[in-house]
């Protein structure tokens, strides 16, 4: 691809990590900078990423097994897409932020499932890009739900103290196997909004230059 196209980065954590308001600060901070940036989301708004929306809250049941090959296809369509996909917003150099990316479909379907499946599940999507720079907002899930129970009036699938525990774990396990080959940030997460949003500038401003 172009050398100036679009960089990729990605935002990744448990439930109520805080990567809202970390991806809002990161847009802000690029479009002072004029800095062509998109924001966008996993799942997606797409047909498949709908759906998976109506499983994580119990209005649409289904396997575990079925959610992770939901997730992988909603994924490809929200790459490659011709109306506002990922990739063609990356080839005509506009910098794409995306809330959850690949980490959250082996971290949240690999607690129950095999994770050598869900890789090779993505692996089509790895050929055709990968994050620039993956930002794991690391939190406790004391915290997470803590943060969730006054936000929100509704738990959606995952967001009890066991599952997000076990897939915390399958995080840090991920990025042990994943750093060598990836970019990958973590930042506590428990530090001020204003600490984390300066950690995150300070390790991706490069990508920019
Ligand atoms: P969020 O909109 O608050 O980030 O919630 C999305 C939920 O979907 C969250 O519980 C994590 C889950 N998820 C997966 O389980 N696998 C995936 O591949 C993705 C992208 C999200």
């Amino acid at each position: 691809m172009a050398e100036n196209r679009g960089r990729f980065i990605t935002f990744e954590g448990i439930d109520g990590c805080g990567k809202s308001t970390q991806i809002h600060r990161l847009k802000q901070r690029m479009e002072t900078m004029s800095l062509p940036c998109w924001e966008t989301f996993e799942p997606s708004s797409g047909p498949v990423g709908s759906m998976l929306r109506q499983c994580l809250s119990g209005r649409m049941k289904t396997d575990e097994r079925t959610m992770a090959t939901l997730f992988a296809a909603d994924r490809l369509d929200h790459l490659l897409n011709d109306q506002d996909g990922i990739f063609l917003k990356i080839r005509q150099g506009i910098h794409v932020i995306c809330d959850r990316y690949t980490l959250s479909n082996y971290a949240y379907q690999g607690v129950s499932t095999s994770l050598d499946w869900i890789e090779g599940l993505n692996s089509e999507a790895g050929k055709i890009l990968r994050p620039d720079y993956h930002i794991f907002i690391d939190v406790e899930p004391e915290v997470s739900l803590e943060r969730m129970a006054k936000t929100r009036f509704h738990r959606d699938l995952y967001e009890t103290r066991e599952r997000l525990t076990e897939v915390r774990n399958c995080y840090f396990s991920l990025i042990d196997r994943f750093q060598e080959d990836e970019n990958i940030l973590v930042v506590d997460g428990s530090q001020e909004a204003d600490a984390i949003a300066e950690t995150i500038w300070e390790n991706i401003s490069f990508l920019f230059e």
